[in-house]
């Protein structure tokens, strides 16, 4: 019978496997065989105290009276969707095509729906199927048409795009080409930064050059800090090859102006030092303007050709941010200026070392930077969806900023984009030696306590880097309603006063 047959034969491999040489076996590999730039790399979005929440969250869900509050709020990340904001239809609509062309043939969605699903899958072909390695042609023509009319008509050349799985892919991919692997590599951060980039330095071994903003007048740059940092560096033999900018900040909230950016690219341009714009939060903007690197370095260019004709620039764009939110579908872009053609050649054979960036998430960006236009059936509905999301971040920002101005023991700066605030929480030395009792920063200890009371999850100022001395928390304005902002400041009266100084 087969059934035994079958037995018989496992029965049989089985026996033959028994049948092993004498040996002592070789240990597992431990945390002092690997690569300790990994062990040694923090990141702090996901770090201590969310770490804890998720544990809190887990007992929530076994036992929910074992705790005062019924949920977690997570105001640790900029992750807009995990915080119940809608995807836009119109994403969602072409992309469920891309997943089932079927849908093509029914009458389930408007004509401009799939219209746009079939010029992508014309493109594609599939999105199961392995794109170009700098990404789909059609998406970076839409990309660089979208960077032309937004500065202005500077042009943008499609070869020039690389899309990218995420913007942190495309920082990742910046670091690999640029930076030898040697410590004496110096790239220039933010201070507080957003800690991608300490992470992604202490993995390439290259030295954190910090540069601190100004807290006091909206976190913007100072330059001549920024000169002085290059010059020192350059005494203590290292070389600033890179200058990290993010704009709008995070986690500060600022958008800097024109006139910051000219300085900035003044000095890359004297120094050799590639930019990194980090302008993923581009489309969040509540107070000023924008301006991309790209556009201030064109009018340099216009006005100074000879003096920053080898700036080289990478910007960097995301799905994840502005009004689209998608963090999870991993879409991005980076565009190269001013790079030789080969020092492109290397990133794109590093990127088709990975073969290419998620195709679906490609098609993400086309749908970004090519939203539905006045006249197509899905703009009304559209504008509809993004004024909501725009507004209520807006709202939001503005609730918070207001409440934290009211509290003493708190100063905040009024938030101009991106979709956090940093306030700085004045803590004094009773508080200093409790978390010290406890193995932790003073800052650290704040959140530990929000967070056991009130299941408010932020993330201290110590993992973004601030001054020595200051403390700081940085929460995002994403969690719906306003109630978790009034159980912070209660919070925060409460824990002031219990630790008052005598
Ligand atoms: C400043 C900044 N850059 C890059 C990223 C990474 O974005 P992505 O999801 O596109 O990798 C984030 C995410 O929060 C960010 O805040």
């Amino acid at each position: 019978m087969p059934a035994r047959v079958i037995t018989h034969t496992k029965s049989k491999t089985l026996k033959q496997f028994t049948q092993v040489r004498d040996f002592t076996p070789a240990p597992k590999v431990t945390l002092k065989d690997v690569n300790q730039h990994v062990v040694a790399a923090q990141y702090a979005v996901r770090g201590l105290i969310p770490m804890k929440a998720e544990e809190l969250r887990e007992k929530l869900t076994s036992d929910p009276d074992s705790l005062p509050f019924e949920s977690i709020i997570n105001a640790n990340i900029g992750n807009p969707q995990q915080l119940q904001q809608p995807p836009l239809s119109f994403y969602r609509e072409v992309l469920s095509i891309l997943q089932n062309p079927k849908l093509l043939e029914t009458d389930l969605y408007a004509n401009d729906v799939k219209e746009r699903a079939q010029k992508l899958l014309n493109a594609a072909q599939s999105v199961g199927a392995y794109s170009h390695s700098q990404g789909i042609a059609y998406v970076r023509h839409s990309v660089a048409h979208f960077i032309q009319k937004r500065d202005n008509g500077v042009f943008a050349d499609p070869s020039n795009i690389f899309l990218t799985t995420g913007a942190s892919d495309a920082v990742k991919a910046v670091l690999e080409v640029l930076l030898t692997g040697e410590k004496d590599n110096g790239v220039l951060i933010p201070i507080p930064q957003y800690p991608l980039y300490t992470a992604a330095l202490a993995l390439k071994n290259a030295t954190p050059i910090p540069y601190y903003l100004k807290e006091e007048q909206q976190w913007s740059t100072d330059i001549e800090h920024i000169d002085e940092l290059v010059k020192s560096a350059k005494s203590f033999g290292i070389t600033p090859k890179i200058l990290v900018v993010i704009n709008p900040g995070n986690p500060t909230g600022a958008v800097l102006t024109r006139e910051a950016i000219r300085e900035i690219i003044e000095v890359a341009a004297q120094n050799g030092l590639v930019i990194i714009a980090d302008e993923v939060y581009q489309e969040n903007i509540f107070d000023g303007e924008f301006f991309s690197f790209k556009s201030v370095l064109a009018e340099l260019q216009n006005e100074h050709a000879e003096k920053f004709e080898n700036v080289q620039l990478a910007s960097l764009h995301s799905t994840s941010k502005g009004v689209s939110g998608e963090c999870g579908q991993r879409g991005g872009y980076m565009e190269l200026v001013g790079f030789n053609s080969e020092i492109k050649q290397l990133f794109l054979k590093l990127a088709s070392i990975s073969l290419c960036p998620v195709v679906t998430g490609q098609a993400l960006v086309e749908l970004m930077v090519n939203p539905p236009k006045e006249g197509d059936e899905s703009y009304e509905r559209d504008q509809a969806e993004r004024k909501a999301i725009h507004d209520s971040y807006k709202s939001k920002a503005e609730a918070m900023y207001e409440a934290f101005s009211e509290l003493e023991n708190i100063e905040v700066q009024k938030p101009q984009g991106a979709m956090y605030l940093f306030p700085r929480i004045i803590l004094n030395d009773v508080v200093k030696e409790v978390a010290e009792s406890h193995g932790l920063k003073p800052d650290e200890f704040y959140c530990l306590r929000l967070l056991e009371e009130t299941g408010i999850c932020v993330v201290p100022g110590s993992g973004f880097g601030q001054v020595e001395g200051t403390f700081h928390v940085r929460t995002t304005f994403l969690p719906p309603g306003e109630e978790w902002i009034k159980h912070w400041a209660t919070f925060h009266k409460e824990f002031m006063h219990k630790y008052a100084e005598i």
